[in-house]
């Protein structure tokens, strides 16, 4: 069995880091969300791995690289432009060639991995198997309807009045049938080849689709709220550590990581939160469910419930929650006057002012 894990597209909801970076390339506890993705599939037994990249190649290419790290294989399928995912079965066609394969979306996260999941089809090997699970706002995913014995009947992507609250993970298993429903079907209202007509044209044709719903936790990354909530989440199992130095003056509370080269300085942490590697944090508090990635300087800034990324530095800048903040982004306070907001926001930014 083979995996295929989508890497491409566009990534319009998490603008503006999706401007520089591949979205499915934002760190969860310091470690990127593909990552999670891949791990999960080696740990299922799957090591011939390949990803359809877009735009971000080179940066997915660079940061995942041939794989050995992970124990697994990986290939690298471009796919010129992000035209759905159905399109990017297409195109990982002779790839793939007769193997049934996992299609994993890149963004989503699995809490609890795959492994059971994959046992399941290789035991019953379905036409398709698809992963469901309940959510409060169907509107924003493909939307699988059951029948009384709990078959699949219908699919729709996106459905303004959905038929059902549940939706689809991420996650799709399938055998070679999957090849013929994406030559089969056409583009949707939103130009692109749905992997969820593919299903549809699958059940249409009297093949096996075989439906599990998962009560457990899942997320699809793709905007900053779900973002956020994945870290606080991975953060809550972090295990605790101080490869870096604390001075006596500071304090650690709970679940702290501090990484090695990291410096905490007169500050107070509250765990769950990572400090990464090189990082120095002075005369500030890091609350809950926070991530500073490697080289970051946050100097007498409170920080709570946020995503701070590589080389940012944050000085006298207040309290700041709920945040995700790029690369080498510099937010520091007005020390002299005009205490003015003075913005350089790249484009698509978003800021919320207390003042
Ligand atoms: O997250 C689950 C949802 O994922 C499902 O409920 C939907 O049925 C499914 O269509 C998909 O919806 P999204 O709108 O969230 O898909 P998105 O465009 O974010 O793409 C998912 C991943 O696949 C992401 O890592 C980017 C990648 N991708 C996407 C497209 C359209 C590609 O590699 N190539 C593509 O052409």
């Amino acid at each position: 069995m083979k995996a295929l894990v989508l890497a491409g597209g566009t990534g319009s909801r998490l603008r503006p880091i999706t401007h520089t970076s591949a979205k499915q390339l934002v760190p969860v506890a310091n470690k990127p969300v593909l990552f999670y993705g891949i791990e999960s599939l080696v740990a299922a037994g799957i090591t011939e791995i390949g990803i359809v990249t877009g735009d971000t190649a080179p940066e997915i290419e660079a940061a995942v690289g041939d794989g050995t790290r992970f124990g697994a294989e990986i290939s690298y399928l471009p796919q010129e432009r992000p035209l759905g995912l159905a399109h990017a079965v297409l195109i990982a066609r002779d790839w793939l060639g007769d193997d049934d394969f996992v299609m994993y979306l890149g963004d989503n996260f699995i809490v609890g991995g795959i492994t059971e999941l994959v046992e399941g089809f290789r035991a019953d090997r379905p036409d398709a198997g698809i992963l469901l699970t309940k959510v409060a706002d169907p509107t924003a995913f493909g939307v699988a309807e059951l029948d009384t014995e709990g078959r699949v009947t219908r699919l729709e992507e996106k459905p303004a009045a959905p038929r059902s609250d549940l939706a689809l993970v991420g996650v799709y298993l399938f055998t070679p049938a999957v090849h013929d429903a994406v030559r089969a079907i056409g583009p949707s209202a939103r130009g692109e080849l749905e992997i969820t007509d593919a299903i549809q044209w699958l059940v249409d044709q009297g093949h096996t689709v075989s439906p599990t719903v998962i009560s457990g936790y899942w997320k699809d990354t793709g905007n900053v709220t779900d973002m956020l909530e994945v870290n606080r989440s991975v953060l809550e199992d972090v295990d605790p550590a101080r490869d870096g130095t604390v001075d006596a003056d500071s304090e650690l509370i709970g679940r702290v990581r501090v990484e090695a080269g990291a410096r905490v300085i007169r500050s107070r942490i509250v765990g769950p939160a990572v400090i990464g590697r090189g990082s120095v944090v002075t005369d500030a508090y890091v609350g809950p469910s926070t991530s500073v990635a490697d080289d970051c300087v946050i100097t007498s800034s409170e920080v709570e419930f946020s995503i701070v990324l590589s080389g940012s530095h944050i000085a006298h800048a207040g309290r700041i929650e709920g945040s995700l903040i790029g690369r080498g982004v510099r937010v520091t306070g007005a020390d002299r006057a005009p205490r003015a907001h003075r913005l350089v926001l790249g484009d698509h930014s978003h800021v919320r002012l207390t003042s």
